[in-house]
């Protein structure tokens, strides 16, 4: 097993590692003191894994109730929320209680945010059980829903007292959900890290799990404890973000985030060498390590489609988008660019 400190607003381990679930109770009451534990979980994986996680959480001496919503990321929204709420204060959870998000990025994200603003704040722990959830969302405080304008237009900085990261449930996700969250572990190595980006363009998807993991979630961790606030270095865990929700709201949510990022990914590393901003050789090790994963690296979308989804970008200030490029493999850098440019700017990324 590996454990990862994040020292922010509040000090939380990550522990990552097989055979983990089964601990949750012991490890929950070593971080709070709640007598009732509410699992959030959804129709995909409660049925997987809700047993385990519920003897184990019983086993030491916990109360437990689960609440359990529709797989996907339509489940996000205000009245999934409110239900979630509705269902916490009938079963009279109080602030020394606490929330467990059982799943992916959609429940880790819902309960984060359910957790930040019941009773004003209580204690939730995450115990991710997709490769996308275990590298980044699960890790540094970010909670939210959706809007209709919008992904994660309503949320709030929370950071969690415990993440658990049992390597056994990746082994039941499908392998195309799998894959996904390949993308934001290259995103590490583009970003941060290249031996860990060399780890990945030699392995593809047989990567070693429990070391890749643990290094992302060392990466991020030192990023949250930067910034924790997303006002700087944060940032730059936007790479391939801007242009891939774009990708993902003109597919409406037919092509996944991981996939959309890669194609992000992909279109900015083209975009960037025909700048000159990074090498040829850069951008042709960054599109075939996305491509040996078996991600997509081009869309049909054009500049003018992705450019008007990127204008709603979060990471937007004023007339300028702070865009993510990456310079060599391992370094990247916020190119705050005039909205009139994006597009030229996608358009020779394309
Ligand atoms: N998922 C990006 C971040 O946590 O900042």
């Amino acid at each position: 097993m590996k454990e990862v400190q994040v020292r922010a607003s509040r000090t939380y381990n990550v522990l990552i590692g097989s055979g983990l679930l089964p601990t949750l109770g012991q490890e929950v009451k070593k971080v709070c003191k709640a007598t009732k534990a509410a699992i959030v979980s959804d129709t995909n994986v409660f049925p997987l894994h809700g047993k385990a996680a519920i003897e184990s959480l019983q086993k030491a001496g916990f109360d437990v109730i689960h609440f359990v919503i529709k797989a996907g990321e339509e489940s996000k929204n205000g009245s999934v929320y409110l239900e979630l709420l509705n269902f916490l204060a009938e079963n009279q959870l109080t602030r020394s209680d606490c929330l467990v998000a059982l799943g992916g990025g959609v429940v880790g994200d819902l309960t984060g945010f359910a957790a930040a603003t019941f009773l004003r704040g209580i204690p939730y722990i995450q115990v991710p059980t997709t490769l996308l959830a275990a590298v980044d969302s699960s890790v540094g405080g970010k909670t939210a829903i959706d809007l209709p304008a919008g992904k994660n237009l309503c949320g709030a900085f929370c950071q969690p007292r415990l993440v658990l990261c049992d390597l056994d449930t990746l082994d039941t996700l499908p392998q195309d959900i799998f894959r996904d969250g390949c993308a934001e572990v290259i995103k590490y190595g583009i970003l941060y890290d290249p031996a860990l980006f060399d780890h990945l363009a030699q392995n593809g998807l047989s990567f070693h799990r429990e070391d890749v993991i643990a290094r992302c979630m060392e990466l991020k961790r030192d990023v949250v404890m930067e910034d924790e606030f997303d006002t700087g270095a944060r940032m730059k865990l936007n790479l391939g973000h801007t242009i891939g929700h774009g990708v993902e709201a003109q597919s409406h949510f037919g092509i996944s985030h991981g996939k959309a990022v890669a194609i992000g990914m992909a279109i900015v590393a083209r975009a960037a060498a025909s700048r000159d901003i990074c090498t040829p050789d850069t951008r042709d090790q960054i599109i075939e390590t996305i491509t040996r994963f078996g991600l997509p690296i081009q869309t049909d979308y054009n500049a003018d489609l992705l450019y008007h989804s990127a204008l709603s970008d979060k990471k937007r200030s004023g007339g300028t988008v702070n865009l993510i490029v990456p310079t060599s493999i391992g370094n990247c850098e916020i190119r705050p660019m005039p909205v009139e440019e994006i597009k030229s700017f996608i358009e020779e990324g394309l």
